[in-house]
């Protein structure tokens, strides 16, 4: 088991599981977002769900959730140290070959949503005041229409969507690579699945923010 961590495939197969694991809460929670456009008693239901209803579901959901993050974050962590120490001293001239942008931002990208996704349960879940100093608990949909009436809250979640789009992109694509599901595409045009996944997700989560910045949601 400790040899299977060990190894860089070992870590990048525990990445490709987690990663699964949060993509599937992400879709999810997308779904249940959306219902902010269905009105207050649905949203907050929806919202209800996520922090009380079941109680034990609810527990063993954020259980998994910060396992999860957890080890992929490490696993990226120690993957990225290994990299740069097999290669201390930067290429004297680097051009990419079949990376894309997506590939070259997911270490940064991931730092910013891991910045975002502390900041957002700061926001929503915990209630922390600086954040959102009208936070009522239970009042899930006032607390997202408060939130996104400011548009550097806007602006911060539309950013975090885009490296969301990025990192699911490319990390949807990897994990059917390092698992084996995928062919060998190095075209990044053949990776439709992952294209589709991640641009649902980001459009869907937008909306939100959007919708509420326009005037759709109240
Ligand atoms: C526009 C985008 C989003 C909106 C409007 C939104 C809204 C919310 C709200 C209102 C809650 C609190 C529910 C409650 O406790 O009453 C929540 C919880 C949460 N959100 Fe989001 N969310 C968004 C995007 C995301 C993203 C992209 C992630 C992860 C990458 C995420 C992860 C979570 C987690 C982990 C929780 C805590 C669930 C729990 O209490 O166990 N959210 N979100």
């Amino acid at each position: 088991m400790l040899n299977f961590w060990n190894s860089s495939v070992g870590k990048k197969v525990v990445m490709g599981l987690t990663g699964l694991i949060l993509v599937g809460f992400v879709l999810g929670h997308m779904a249940g977002n959306l219902q902010v456009f269905m009105g207050p008693e649905r949203y907050n239901a929806y919202a209800r769900l996520l922090q009380e209803d079941i109680i034990e579901l609810t527990w063993a959901v954020r259980i998994a959730l910060l396992v999860s993050v957890t080890l992929h974050a490490v696993a990226a962590y120690q993957l990225t140290r290994r990299n740069w120490s097999a290669r201390p001293v930067e290429y004297a001239q680097r051009e990419s070959q079949v990376s894309t942008y997506a590939s070259r931002t997911l270490r940064w990208g991931g730092v910013y949503l891991f910045v975002f996704i502390v900041l957002h349960l700061g926001q929503f879940t915990l209630g922390w005041k600086w954040l959102l100093p009208e936070y009522v608990r239970g009042a899930a949909y006032g607390n997202v229409v408060l939130a996104f009436e400011r548009p550097l809250w806007v602006g911060f979640y539309l950013v975090a969507m885009f490296f969301l789009l990025l990192h699911l992109f490319h990390g949807t694509w990897a994990v059917l690579r390092t698992l084996g599901v995928a062919k060998n595409a190095a075209e990044p045009l053949q990776r439709r699945l992952p294209l589709i996944i991640a641009l649902v997700v980001t459009v869907g989560f937008s909306l939100v923010p959007l919708g509420v910045a326009l005037g759709f949601v109240r």
